[in-house]
């Protein structure tokens, strides 16, 4: 098998005399020939199909699907796996759409479920006789924490619980959650594999033949198709996946450091960093730490606009992932809609401040938040 880093260059065999892949916008697919091309029969253009096959090669599973946002990603995967009666466990760190899911959609659906905190004695404590999922992130969104796949994987199987991870903050350059046993992995595209800040997109991958079918059938209801013009971009940006996420990998865990030492930053989360409580988990199953990094300040309010207003390179923007390093406060941003007491029993502060670090030179990047910082 070939290095993750050629992969993302060449994820499947080139199919004409191009190097790079034809935008196709054919939707009537010959019947005939459906078959042997193995394509679901829905979201059928070619371009979206060859995109599920190439999230397949990067996350070294045998089937992946395409969908047209990483919300329709995660909807998809969660809803192929439960019926009414279930119950699901849920990581209590997700990512705010996620969370508004479960608590919004779950119950119009007679499925119950409860948060964990990702360890083992929670687990044991939560799951019930109906208990058929466990869905988690790592690392989490905001606070970066990292979940143990393989222990967790291991425990999922022996209770026949089906796992499900998402996978956006680590991308599949820094981690593979089915080479640890999960079932199904997940991205929202628009992040990393996208890359750009300008495309949206999602995708989900397994090896499991039967959870395949059940994705695309869930699929086929809810939508999802994306055009082929989104697949070839989100194609091409995946060739400069692992030169993206190296370059992030270093950067960020530079800024993590400098962060670390600063008067007025009270706590700084990343993997990377020896004092991250986790630290030894994301050494076992993690490649790299990842761009992201989050850190809380001491102050907030009117600090925080000054801290904010002061930045000339780092863009407040609600997004992570792309060559532009973007800041953003989560507590008013991605998970605007947790309630306060939510927010608070997560850790999420208006002092909690989440950046993702981009493909800038890593000097500049902390000569702009040390400047900023001073202006508190
Ligand atoms: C961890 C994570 N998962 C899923 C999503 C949803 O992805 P999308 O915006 O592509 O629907 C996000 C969006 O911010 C996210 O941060």
């Amino acid at each position: 098998m070939n290095h993750i880093k050629t992969t993302c260059v060449h994820p499947i065999g080139k199919e004409g005399a191009s190097v790079t892949t034809s935008i196709e916008p054919g939707t009537a697919n010959d019947y005939r020939n459906l078959k042997e091309l193995n394509y679901p029969g829905f979201l059928s253009t070619h371009n979206q199909h060859r995109l599920g096959e190439i999230i397949a090669r990067l996350e070294g599973a045998k089937y992946g699907v395409a969908f047209n946002s990483g919300m329709t990603a995660i909807s998809c995967s969660i809803f192929s796996l439960i019926k009414t009666g279930d119950h699901v466990l849920l990581s209590s760190e997700l990512y705010g759409g996620t969370f508004k899911l479960a608590t919004k959609e779950f119950i119009k659906r007679g499925i119950s479920y409860s948060f964990v905190d990702n360890t083992l004695d929670s687990l044991d404590k939560h799951k019930r006789e109906n208990t058929v999922l466990y869905f988690f992130e790592t690392p989490s969104n905001p606070l970066l924490s990292i979940t143990d796949l393989s222990q967790i994987s291991n425990w999922a199987k022996t209770h026949r619980i089906k796992t499900v991870v998402d996978n956006t903050f680590a991308t599949p350059v820094n981690q593979n959650p089915l080479f640890w046993g999960i079932d199904i992995v997940l991205h929202s595209g628009t992040k990393y594999l996208g890359g750009h800040n300008d495309l949206m997109f999602g995708v989900a991958a397994t090896s499991d033949p039967v959870l395949y079918q059940a994705l695309l059938n869930t699929a086929k209801i809810y939508g999802g198709a994306l055009s082929p013009e989104i697949c070839y971009l989100a194609e091409r940006s995946i060739k400069t996946l692992y030169l993206r996420v190296q370059q992030q990998n270093r950067s960020a865990a530079k800024i993590a450091a400098f962060l670390n030492e600063h008067t007025k930053v009270k706590k700084v989360y990343y993997p990377g960093l020896q004092t991250h409580p986790d630290h030894q988990i994301a050494q076992k199953q993690m490649n790299g730490f990842g761009g992201m990094v989050s850190f809380e300040i001491f102050s907030e309010g009117k600090h925080m606009n000054r801290f904010l207003d002061h930045l000339k390179i780092i863009s407040p923007a609600i997004s992570l992932g792309g060559v532009e390093s973007l800041i953003s406060v989560p507590a008013v941003t991605s998970h605007k809609d947790l309630s306060s007491e939510e927010q608070k029993s997560k850790g999420i502060t208006a002092a909690l401040i989440r950046l993702s670090v981009g493909i800038e030179d890593s000097d500049d990047l902390i000569e702009d938040l040390s400047f900023a910082l001073s202006k508190m």
